[in-house]
């Protein structure tokens, strides 16, 4: 059976190979290879590594000590047997057991060959606190833990008694004795000798030393063949020299006569039972082994367990009268004791399967775990990554933030320049104004010879308003310069403010009379005294008021009220006029802010200002609109002084007055809505739409001396009276309030009973993309401001001219004959309908009638009465006119020609122009005169 040897191995804690992971990572890692070590280990405990040193192994004796010792470590896989063999030689045996003291054994079973010479060395071994059992033969100290072994005296006594009762007290002996060196036939031979004094007629004729061994003693029993052939019994220390020396007595004849006796009474069919059973001994004397006693011994010290220190086996004689008892019952042990062996191999195998088993369970797990470890360091990096990932995202959200940040900036940057841009043309346009009406009548002043004094008065009064004008503006623009650079300075006394407002008040009375506006000052209180900067707040409520006349209709309500309440005296202008729009309100203080009204100072710039004005003096100004319904301004102010900064008050005494132009001394005009009087002969009529008031009657009354004029503050005025009146020309301004003069000129054009009236743009405006965009809605002439009065009349004369020529060749004449606006306006849409519609075969009275809004019969009555003949004879007339310019102007085809004019098909065309004409479509085109 092989002994499994197990290193003793200490584990110790590995350096973690797992560099950069995280210490959790190196922790589980250790603890694996924890795991890993301890199933490599035995589970039972501390494997112990036990040395055996045998005198010799050559012999049934010794093997079946060794055979004892493994059954008995088989009950202990973990310890190991390191075995060394000294083949009868005291010197190896000494050199082999220094040599096993080297290899880290826990203890040393020794059964020595001699006792005195092996003592030293044992000495040697105990000292280094290895533990020493000794087996079978003794040493010469107590150098040792336990000694095994069985009672050698003892074992001599029964020996010689034996031989004592079987001589019956008389006779010659040989004694071969085992080597002598050793303790065993030392004690064997003192006790043999011991009782042999019993029986003194026994006399011992030879006393050999057999070594122990079969084959010394078959030479010594060759060599003193002699004295055995005189000897009566031999006595031999063990069985195996008393079977070497029986060989040879039988050869000489001697074996049935020479009894023989030895010791050890191994079973087995070698052992001693079976040369008693045989007949060979004449008896043996059970000699035990020890080797199992000596493994629990050892066991048991290496456990740390006491042992006891002197441990005799007992021996037995065996002899014919027991041997066959005996010899079953050994044979029964032996084979128990095979049994045993088989069953520890078998055990021995399947422990080698388990461990085989389990150590692939271990590399299993050992896997699992290390997937497990890669499983959670791949996890920890996507983790790490993700979190990377997300900074990063972050990172990204921030830039694009600031980005749309910049974008927004540079947005508002690009707003504001575009607002600037569009705030320099509209003060343009408001310089281009006053401009205007300063150039344009001193120009036509001069190009006369001679002028009335009326006139001249009339001139010079608009010159030196529109002057004074300039001199607003430049001075707002200073006054916002003033605030951009924080140099607007306040400078308050105190004054009665009811009174300083009623003065501007009455400043307006003209004004509102001439629109017929009811303008009315409400003060709760005819003296209210308040710190303010007179010059500001003129200008603030000059302002306000001038806004109120702009947007309040003929007819409106312009009110100023003035109450206090809670130490802050509340100024509100308010009027009935068209109202602001949640947007504009919301912008009405922005200086910049552009609206789909034009920019206006009085609104714009001014209102900007107004709020630069109305903080100065720590108040609030703010305003209420709806539209169509009215607007009102909200001044509050703060009673007393004590919000004003030292430096803002001035002496209080004198007031300084604003020189400021009364809007009371504006020239009186005429109605711009009536043609001026004594105008009769006029042959066309213009309708003039301009919402400068000024300009609008500057253009009234110059050029009503030869035209009927229409005047409009509005495009949709405009409209109205474009549709009421059908005038033969519009001069229109492209900034307008509401809607504008392009839009106006698109929606003339497109409409059918104004689509043919020329329309002349006016304005400031100089830039080429906004005469593009009016020659887009169609206007016939672009005229910029400020103009010269001579040009537009020319332009007037031309564009009319060029109508009439235009209406002479497309359509009838009867519209210059008709006698008044009215019966021109019916036939004017009248022939527009059927020009429009002269494609339509379809068309007739019938679509004609619905279209102009009338009864058939009207239109057949209307029709007669003014041009002599009935509808379907003007249908006709038309259609005829067409198709004669269609053919000698254009290069269409008779046929072309046919379907344009509303004809089914080119015959019916032909017949009819035949009848009509007297001549073919073809001959016409040939000469349309009838010359050849
Ligand atoms: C075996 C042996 C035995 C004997 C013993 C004494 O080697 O010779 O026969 O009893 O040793 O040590």
């Amino acid at each position: 059976m092989s002994i499994p040897f197990v290193s003793r191995v200490i584990w110790q804690g590995k350096k973690s190979a797992y560099g950069l992971m995280p210490v959790w990572i190196s922790v589980v890692g250790i603890m694996m290879t924890g795991l890993l070590a301890g199933c490599a280990t035995n589970e039972t405990g501390p494997a112990y590594r036990i040395a055996f040193s045998q005198c010799t192994g050559g012999d049934l004796w010794r093997q079946t000590m060794l055979s004892d010792m493994k059954r008995a470590l088989s009950f202990h896989p973990d310890c190991s047997l390191l075995y060394e063999d000294a083949n009868n030689s005291t010197e190896k045996q000494i050199a082999q057991i220094r040599s096993l003291a080297r290899q880290n054994i826990d203890l040393l079973i020794v059964s020595p060959n001699e006792s005195a010479p092996i003592t030293k060395a044992i000495d040697d071994v105990f000292r280094q606190g290895i533990p020493v059992i000794v087996i079978d033969r003794r040493i010469n100290s107590a150098s040792y833990n336990a000694f095994i072994g069985g009672d050698n005296v003892e074992i001599g006594r029964l020996a010689a008694r034996f031989i004592g009762n079987y001589l019956k007290g008389k006779g010659r002996l040989i004694e071969v004795t085992g080597l002598t060196g050793s303790s065993p036939a030392q004690d064997r031979h003192q006790g043999f000798t011991e009782v042999m004094r019993q029986f003194p007629a026994i006399k011992t004729i030879a006393t050999f030393d057999g070594h122990w061994e079969k084959d010394s003693a078959r030479l010594l029993a060759q060599r003193q063949l002699p004295a055995f052939q005189s000897a009566d019994i031999v006595f031999a220390h063990n069985d195996v020299m008393a079977l070497g020396m029986y060989a040879v007595c039988r050869r000489n004849g001697l074996a049935n006569r020479l009894p023989f006796v030895g010791i050890d009474a191994l079973p087995g069919p070698t052992g001693g039972m079976q040369l008693v059973s045989d007949g060979i001994l004449k008896a043996t004397f059970l000699y035990p082994t020890g080797g199992e006693e000596a493994i629990e011994t050892a066991i048991r010290i290496l456990e740390g367990k006491s042992v006891q220190r002197e441990n005799v086996l007992n021996s037995v004689q065996v002899d014919a009268g027991n041997v066959k008892a005996l010899k079953t019952q050994s044979d029964k042990l032996l084979t128990q004791q095979r049994d045993i062996e088989r069953q520890s191999q078998r055990i021995a195998e399947l422990t080698r399967t388990y461990l085989t088993q389990r150590n692939t369970l271990s590399i299993m797990l050992a896997s699992l775990i290390g997937a497990i470890l890669l499983g959670a360091w791949a996890f920890y990096l996507v983790r790490s990554k993700q979190r990377a990932y997300q900074i990063l995202a972050r990172q990204n959200d921030e830039i694009s933030e600031q980005r749309d940040k910049i974008d927004l900036v540079s947005q508002q940057a690009r707003l504001a320049t575009e607002e600037k841009l569009r705030f320099y043309s509209y003060i343009s346009h408001e310089f281009n104004t006053p401009l205007s009406l300063i150039l344009t009548p001193t120009e036509d002043m001069l190009s006369k010879k001679s002028v009335g004094m009326a006139e001249l008065k009339n001139n010079l009064s608009l010159v030196q308003k529109n002057a004074h004008r300039l001199l607003r503006l430049v001075d707002q623009m200073l006054d916002l310069r003033k605030t951009d650079s924080g140099k607007l300075v306040l400078r308050a006394s105190e004054q009665n403010v009811v009174r300083f407002i009623q003065d501007i008040v009455n400043d307006f009375k003209h004004k509102a009379e001439r629109h017929r506006i009811d303008l009315q000052f409400i003060a709760e209180s005819p003296v209210v005294m308040l710190w303010f900067d007179h010059e500001k707040l003129d200008k603030v409520l000059f302002n306000l008021l001038s806004n109120a006349f702009k947007y309040t209709p003929r007819g409106g309500l312009i009110h100023v009220l003035l109450d206090v309440k809670e130490n802050t005296v509340r100024i509100q202008v308010q009027d009935n006029g068209e109202g602001m729009t949640t947007e504009e309100q919301a912008k009405a203080f922005d200086l910049f802010y552009t609206n789909t009204r034009q920019f206006n100072l009085g609104n714009g710039l001014g209102l900007a200002l107004s709020r630069e004005f109305i903080t100065l003096h720590q108040g609030e100004i703010s305003v209420v609109s709806a539209k169509g319904q009215g607007t009102t301004f909200t001044i509050r102010l703060p009673l007393g002084n004590s919000h004003l900064d030292a430096s803002a008050i001035v002496d209080t005494s004198a007031p300084e007055f604003l020189l400021r132009k009364s809007p009371s001394a504006e020239t009186t005009l005429p109605d711009p809505d009536q043609p001026l009087a004594g105008n009769r002969a006029k042959s066309s009529t213009i309708l003039v739409v301009e919402d400068n008031d000024e300009l609008r009657d500057y253009l009234t009354r110059q050029l009503g001396d030869e035209f009927d004029i229409i005047a409009a503050g509005t495009a949709e005025e405009g409209w109205q009276r474009a549709i009421d009146a059908v005038p033969d020309l519009i001069i229109s301004d492209i900034m307008l309030p509401g809607i504008d003069g392009l839009t106006f000129t698109q929606r003339i054009k497109k409409d059918f009973r104004t689509s043919t009236i020329p329309v002349i743009l006016l304005t400031a405006k100089g830039q080429i993309d906004a005469q593009i965009a009016g020659t887009r809605a169609g206007a016939d002439a672009y005229i910029t401001k400020p103009f010269v009065l001579t040009f537009l009349r020319e332009t007037i004369r031309t564009t009319l001219t060029n109508r009439e020529k235009w209406q002479q060749r497309y359509t009838t004449d009867y519209l210059t004959k008709a006698e008044n606006r009215q019966e021109k306006k019916f036939l004017h849409e009248l022939t527009l309908l059927i020009e429009q519609n002269l494609a339509d075969p379809g068309f007739g009275v019938e679509r004609l009638s619905r279209e102009m809004g009338i009864s058939r019969v009207q239109l057949y009555r209307k029709v007669q009465g003014l041009l002599q003949k009935n509808v379907n004879e003007y249908i006709t007339e038309i259609k005829l006119r067409k198709a004669k310019i269609l053919l000698t102007e254009s290069t269409k085809t008779v046929a072309e020609v046919a379907y344009e004019t509303g004809f089914s098909s080119p015959a019916n065309f032909t017949t009819f122009f035949k009848q009509q004409t007297g001549r073919t479509p073809s001959d016409y085109r040939k000469s349309p005169t009838g010359q050849s």
